[in-house]
């Protein structure tokens, strides 16, 4: 039983992925990071390096430590080939549960017997994830929040299936990689989305109840709350698309209305209109 985790393997190099990369890299593990899309790849090298040269100039970190983080990071374009070897796999691709099953059975296929799986979904079943791998015992969840280098917290979230050894490797890496782990059970919307949607949802009946608009909405939580941003700017900057998606899941996973995303969140996602990534959400940008 292999207990100390010195490499990892990213699958996914898109907004989350390249934050978990640069995190380990920086914390001087070896990341193998693997997306489908070259393109993504070579995006998310520049995003790590303008991001860690962001961190220089902040004073966190020096020259030599960028470069060395740098080399750390290896691109691959299959899991097959990206996987083996590693200590660890975070999965990171799209939040679609079809997508992820498929990876981890590949993930299963081709790491080591040692190897951990984990994936950083907001929001699909980690115990159905386990179910398609041979190993679910070492399958746990890892949910990062976004942006990854900034925020302290990651999720963990055992399957039903995960044993103590699993849960307790990652609870150490976590704090070793000077985030702060909290351990919660499987179920839909773990704790952080299945109380952050809700809200989210609440603030946009409102607004379509031309209660408030949407500045007012969100500054009377951030000065009533202490909330660093409003709702409504939060939801911009997640995706409308995913808040969607997530609300839809602990929908039909609980089976409670209390979580059917409101009708104009619908219509905005049919729209297009999915927040800061279409330049267009509940602001413009
Ligand atoms: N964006 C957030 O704020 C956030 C926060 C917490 C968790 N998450 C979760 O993190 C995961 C990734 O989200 P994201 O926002 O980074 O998505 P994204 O769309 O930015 O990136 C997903 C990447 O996965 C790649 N991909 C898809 N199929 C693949 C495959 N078979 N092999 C390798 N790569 C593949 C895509 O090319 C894409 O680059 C999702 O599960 C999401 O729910 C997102």
């Amino acid at each position: 039983m292999q207990n100390s985790i010195k490499s990892v393997a990213v699958i996914g190099a898109g907004t989350m992925g390249n934050g978990i990369a640069h995190v380990f890299a920086q914390k001087g593990f070896t990341v193998h990071l693997i997306d489908t899309n070259t393109a993504i790849l070579e995006k998310a090298i520049s995003t790590i390096t303008k991001n860690l040269d962001r961190q220089i100039s902040k004073g966190i970190i020096s020259q030599e430590e960028k470069e060395q983080s740098l080399l750390r990071i290896s691109t691959y374009q299959s899991i097959a080939s990206g996987v083996t070897d590693v200590d660890l796999i975070i999965e990171a691709a799209t939040e679609n549960s079809i997508i992820k099953k498929d990876i981890f059975k590949q993930m299963d296929e081709f790491a080591n017997e040692y190897c951990i799986l984990s994936t950083n979904t907001s929001s699909i079943s980690i115990s159905e994830l386990a179910a398609v791998t041979n190993r679910p015992h070492k399958v746990i969840g890892m949910h990062f929040m976004n942006p990854v280098p900034v925020m302290k917290l990651v999720e963990i979230i055992n399957g039903d299936k995960t044993d103590e050894a699993t849960t307790h490797t990652i609870v150490e890496l976590t704090k070793t990689i000077d985030k702060i782990p909290c351990v919660v059970k499987d179920a839909p919307g773990f704790i952080a989305n299945r109380i952050l949607m809700p809200m989210i949802n609440e603030a946009i009946i409102a607004l379509s109840e031309g209660i408030s608009d949407a500045a007012t909405i969100d500054q009377i939580m951030k000065l009533g709350m202490a909330h660093p941003m409003g709702p409504l700017q939060l939801a911009d900057y997640i995706g409308l698309d995913v808040c969607k998606n997530i609300l839809d899941i602990m929908h039909e996973g609980f089976k409670d209305d209390k979580y059917a995303p409101c009708p104009l969140l619908i219509r905005m996602v049919k729209e297009g209109n999915l927040g800061v990534k279409t330049g267009k959400g509940f602001y413009t940008y």
